[in-house]
């Protein structure tokens, strides 16, 4: 395990050689089809990313000569998973800076692991007349738990407004902070908006006042190195997808202290120490979190894109997707009658747009044809198209094998589309 965190460090301190961009393009062999007769532009990141070799090959490695259920055998393929789905909760403990390999629980993704945290910390924590103060700029999974929660308990959810440039506000935001919140949810990035948010200003003034907070890291993680104890954020949670490894594993890192104190989340195996019918104890961290077989392969699949981001060096993705922002913004802000949704100074990966009199669907329907994949909707974050009095927007979102060739060919489909619409 201390190798493997170690291998880590020497990737991220491996000195900058100029991008590689068709080197890493190459990584990823999706990446090398036509859609619809059309080389692939995938500006889709946002919703999911696609995976590198390094990833599939972990997954068919671990099916193919590893595959077994953990922690209970005896026998050498159980005891070969159990030490690759350990080895990848040390790479994700790395991956976040978390203190200690407890503090990680791996979870279906984000969203469990906000729903976890609303049903053992919430359930616990929360009651009648409390608040969870949330933004304007949430996902839904991080706001529909908490409503659930705060409807179950008779508490309150509070929401601090953001600006027409779709930043916090923070003036605001320090007037919600009051005795009754019990806890502050917060988005690290926006996934509509693509707004970075102060999270360490953010915990700074909540923790003055006693109050903890849960940080979504689920747009920030591919974006941009994480250090979840110089955020000293008391939970902070990531989905594996977003960040090139498989769908439905994530994870939740919490505070040891915290994660202590509260009561397990699911009911059954291997989150137990001793079960009998009049009682049953719990496990240890993080196995009281972990219930059932979990996603075995999935864990080290994304150990494995843990190791792939951490030998280019998130520096170096995060330097890069700016580059590319700023390009597309440029290159978006020729077309007349676009405007960008979400203008915010400090931003990450996300280029989100309404084109004057053309409805969004249409534009995706056109770029899809050009072969450029991007989502049209609300990006399941209604109360932020509400905040813009729009239904919808086009969203392009970047990924570290994005080039400026693929945003040139963006701005031309969506061209396109102004002359067929015209
Ligand atoms: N939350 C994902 C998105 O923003 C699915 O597209």
């Amino acid at each position: 395990m201390a190798v493997n965190s170690h291998q880590a460090a020497v990737a991220e301190r491996t000195p900058v050689t100029a991008w590689d961009a068709q080197g890493v393009r190459r990584d990823f062999p999706i990446l090398a089809q036509r859609v619809h007769g059309k080389p692939l532009v995938y500006l889709d990141n946002a919703a999911t990313s696609q995976k590198p070799r390094a990833v599939l090959d972990a997954l068919l490695d671990f099916y193919t000569r590893d595959c077994s259920n953990i922690h209970r055998g005896v026998h050498e393929l159980s005891e070969r998973a159990t030490a690759g789905y350990e080895e990848a909760r040390e790479k994700v403990r790395t991956f976040l800076g978390a203190r200690e390999a407890r503090e990680i629980i791996f979870v279906r993704g984000a969203t469990e692991a906000i729903n976890l945290v609303a049903w053992t910390f919430g359930r616990e924590r929360i009651g009648v007349d409390d608040e969870v103060l949330i933004t304007a700029m949430e996902h839904h999974s991080n706001i529909v738990p908490w409503q659930i929660l705060c409807e179950a308990k008779g508490a309150k959810l509070c929401v601090t407004p953001i600006s027409d440039s779709g930043e916090l506000r923070m003036d605001e935001f320090e007037k919600r902070l009051n005795p009754r919140v019990k806890l502050v949810a917060v988005a690290h990035v926006s996934n509509a908006l693509g707004t970075v948010n102060p999270v360490e200003e953010i915990v700074r003034m909540s923790h003055a006042r006693g109050i903890p907070v849960l940080v979504d890291g689920a747009q920030a993680a591919p974006h941009m190195k994480v250090d979840v104890q110089e955020l000293d954020c008391d939970f902070y949670t990531f989905s594996g997808h977003k960040v090139y490894g498989p769908t439905g594993i994530g994870a939740l890192y919490g505070k040891a202290a915290l994660l202590d104190e509260m009561p397990p989340f699911h009911g059954g195996g291997d989150m137990i120490s001793s079960v009998t019918f009049e009682k049953t104890t719990y496990n240890v961290l993080p196995y009281k979190f972990e219930a059932g077989t979990p996603n075995i392969a999935g864990a080290i699949g994304l150990g494995a894109a843990i190791d792939y981001v951490g030998r280019i060096g998130m520096e170096r993705i995060a330097a890069h997707e700016h580059a590319l922002l700023e390009y597309g913004t440029r290159a978006l802000a020729r077309v007349p009658g676009l405007r960008m949704v979400g203008t915010a100074r400090k931003k990450a990966g996300v280029l989100s747009f309404v084109l004057e009199g053309i409805h969004p669907h249409d534009v995706g329907t056109v770029l899809d044809r050009e072969g450029i994949a991007v989502r049209t909707g609300h990006h399941c974050a209604q109360p932020v198209m509400d905040r813009f009095r729009i239904p919808a927007t086009t969203r392009a979102s970047l990924a570290l094998y994005n080039t400026r060739e693929e945003l040139d060919a963006l701005a031309a489909g969506v061209w396109k589309v102004k002359e067929m619409f015209a």
